[in-house]
């Protein structure tokens, strides 16, 4: 090998040893910084879709525990129990604000103009107050039994045909969270149990969930049903009223659904108010439970307080992201 060849070789050796050192040395200093902080939060910081800014999380350690426990279950334990109007239907869609399932109605053709100028001062009234930062849940309750009472009774004196319904989802601007295709199929291809709790309208409901191709055999609705005359007009509601705030009411009476699924201890809880934290009050065996809140409205107020009750809290995020990444590690 002449001079130069030895020296071309050198050179290179003392590269990759180099190479090799610094790799070393930035596997040690990672190791060290989180030996130091603490943080055991491999899994989702290696996920992409939680470093986007719509991310909040109050304790990583506590999530990455939650998540690994859900990995560790597998499909087999697992179930969903999730809000709809503005938790898997969007709240915005390209600045516009998009409708609950009662807004579908308050918008559609089918009733007078003069009910729906009361249907929406009774949004202005109430809305305010359901999302009130400064009242208690106790304090909001009563209202909220208020604006139900009376938007049901002005819907009800609008005599609605049943047989419309299908026509004024379909001309309606709601629209389900970017990435429901994913996360409903998926459940469903996995046999995993979704339990949609929702105290918006289950007939409406069920309409936008059909429309959009995604109501299976998995899924079960609890809301508020329509009861029809012989001749499918609207004369009340059945059951008992479930609003934004007594959902641990609900849940307390939906415990023969959540008994039959005792194997499933593991939960994703999807919400969007903080009514919905009570939504698994029914399920008798927790082993881990994930709870995920969009916050909508009102952000700089809530963040904190959204922060301290969701694991997760998700910004004016208009998708289901971050929700289908941990399916897809769990599946
Ligand atoms: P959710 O439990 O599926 O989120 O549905 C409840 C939402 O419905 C809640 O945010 C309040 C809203 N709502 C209306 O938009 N209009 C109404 O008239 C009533 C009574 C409720
Ligand atoms: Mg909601």
């Amino acid at each position: 090998m002449d001079r130069s060849s030895v020296a071309k070789v050198g050179a290179v050796a003392s590269a990759s040893v180099c190479v090799l050192l610094g790799g070393a040395l930035l596997v040690q200093y990672i190791f060290t910084v989180k030996k130091k902080t603490g943080r055991k939060t491999k899994i989702i910081e290696m996920m992409p879709e939680f470093q986007k800014k719509t991310v909040h999380i109050k304790d990583p350690k506590r999530v990455e525990e939650i998540i690994c426990g859900l990995i560790k279950g597998g499909a087999v334990k697992l179930q969903v129990i999730t809000d709809f109007d503005m938790t898997l239907s969007r709240f915005s869609n390209n600045g516009k604000r998009c409708p609950t399932c009662h807004n579908i109605i308050d918008n559609c053709k089918l009733i007078t103009e003069e009910c729906r100028q009361k249907l929406y001062q009774l949004k202005e009234t109430y809305y305010p107050i359901e999302i009130d930062p400064n009242l208690t849940i106790e304090e909001k309750y009563p209202y909220m039994v208020e604006w139900y009472t009376k938007s049901h009774t002005l819907l009800v004196e609008q005599r609605l045909q049943k047989d419309k319904f299908a026509e004024i989802v379909r001309e309606s601007d709601v629209i389900l969270k970017e990435g429901y295709e994913i996360f409903f199929d998926k459940l469903n291809e996995h046999n995993i149990p979704v339990f949609i709790f929702s105290a918006g309208i289950g007939d409406i409901l069920e309409e936008v969930v059909r429309q959009s191709s995604v109501y299976h055999s998995n899924v079960k609705v609890v809301s508020n049903f329509m009861d029809f005359d012989d001749n499918g007009v609207l004369k009340g509601f059945k059951g008992e009223l479930i609003h934004v705030y007594n959902k641990h009411d609900g849940a307390l009476k939906s415990t023969e659904y959540f008994n039959q699924l005792k194997d499933n201890s593991n939960i994703i809880l999807l919400g969007d108010s903080l009514g919905d934290l009570t939504m698994a009050d029914g399920v008798a065996n927790v082993e881990n439970i994930l709870k995920v809140g969009y916050l909508n409205d009102k952000v700089d107020e809530l963040l904190e307080k959204y922060m301290d009750n969701y694991d997760i809290v998700l910004v004016k995020d208009e998708t289901l992201d971050v929700v289908n990444s941990i399916l897809q590690k769990i599946m």
